[in-house]
């Protein structure tokens, strides 16, 4: 039997497992909160960031909701960071992206504190993922690190196939995979667009992760038997009956599940998954600033 692992119920685990550390944050110091900035007209990412305030409200994690117009200078925005990194109240601070196109989003993300950088984007966070000793983790494969301790695969000697190469997801999943860590030691490949023959590496993998935002790139033909399939990608596709939309993953789901020994569904595998590890970096963020 293929499991199909619940992204929704290891979230819920670990958000009750979050409120009572911002519980007793709150009555020792301060109320952990997180402040995000939104430049942007796109729904999906009013949609996301509005999301992220919901899941802190919930937790009783304070919020700061900055909106700036897509046609306001960079400065107004690099003022709005300055002002949140110098805020006390304020433990974390993410600015959605992406950004319009006269904003350097490099630069930005060099502007947040570090302290407060619950995405792990600024360069000093990424260099110490890299160098093996993170402060703050990315959300997106942090989420699979504990999805897959949750489907109890344990990651150590296995080979495990990244497919994309994303500053978000790619790049610091198989950072995590190759640490000397719980969740790590894999023999990792990364794969991507230049990739010459991806179906030879993904037939070798014990674990696959999918993060290329191509839909439905890794059907069932291109995995080994048994192997564990993390889907991470969200593609909006026109519906086959051609009424409106569907949502659907890096994966073919019905074809990967014949051969996987344990699958994420999208909905409901990673993206929730990524939604909880914000909280947990925000209650992060709110801990390391209190000690
Ligand atoms: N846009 C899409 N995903 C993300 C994310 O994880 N963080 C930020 N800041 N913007 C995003």
């Amino acid at each position: 039997m293929t499991e199909i692992i619940d992204g929704n119920a290891v979230a819920a685990g670990l958000r009750e497992e979050l409120t009572s550390c911002v519980d007793t944050l709150t009555a020792a110091a301060s109320r952990p909160t997180l402040a995000t900035v939104l430049m942007s007209d796109d729904p999906a990412s009013e949609t996301y960031v509005s999301m992220k305030q919901d899941d802190c409200e919930e937790l009783g994690i304070g919020t700061r909701d900055v909106e700036l117009d897509t046609d306001a200078p960079a400065s107004e925005l690099f003022g709005v960071v300055d002002d949140l990194n110098a805020d006390d109240d304020v433990n974390a601070i993410l600015v959605q992206s992406p950004v319009p196109d006269h904003v350097d989003y490099r630069e930005v993300l060099e502007r947040i504190d570090p302290m407060k950088d619950v995405d792990a984007f600024h360069p000093e966070n990424v260099g110490r993922l890299v160098a093996g000793y993170p402060r703050y983790k990315p959300c997106t494969p942090h989420g699979i690190q504990r999805l897959l301790a949750a489907a109890d695969v344990d990651t150590d000697g296995k080979d495990a196939v990244v497919v994309g190469r994303s500053r978000i997801v790619g790049k610091p999943m198989v950072n995590l995979f190759i640490q000397d860590a719980p969740g790590g030691n894999a023999t990792t490949t990364v794969c991507h667009s230049h990739t010459d023959d991806l179906t030879a590496k993904t037939r070798e993998a014990d674990i696959v992760v999918a993060a290329a935002g191509v839909p439905e790139l890794v059907d069932g033909s291109m995995l080994k038997e048994g192997a564990v399939v993390i889907d991470v990608g969200i593609n909006r596709i026109e519906a086959e009956d051609g009424d409106g939309t569907t949502l659907v993953g890096d994966v073919d789901f019905e074809s990967a599940k014949e051969k996987a020994s344990a699958i994420t569904p999208v909905p409901g595998g990673v993206g929730p998954m990524t939604r909880a590890m914000l909280l947990y970096n925000t209650v992060k963020a709110a801990s390391l600033q209190t000690d």
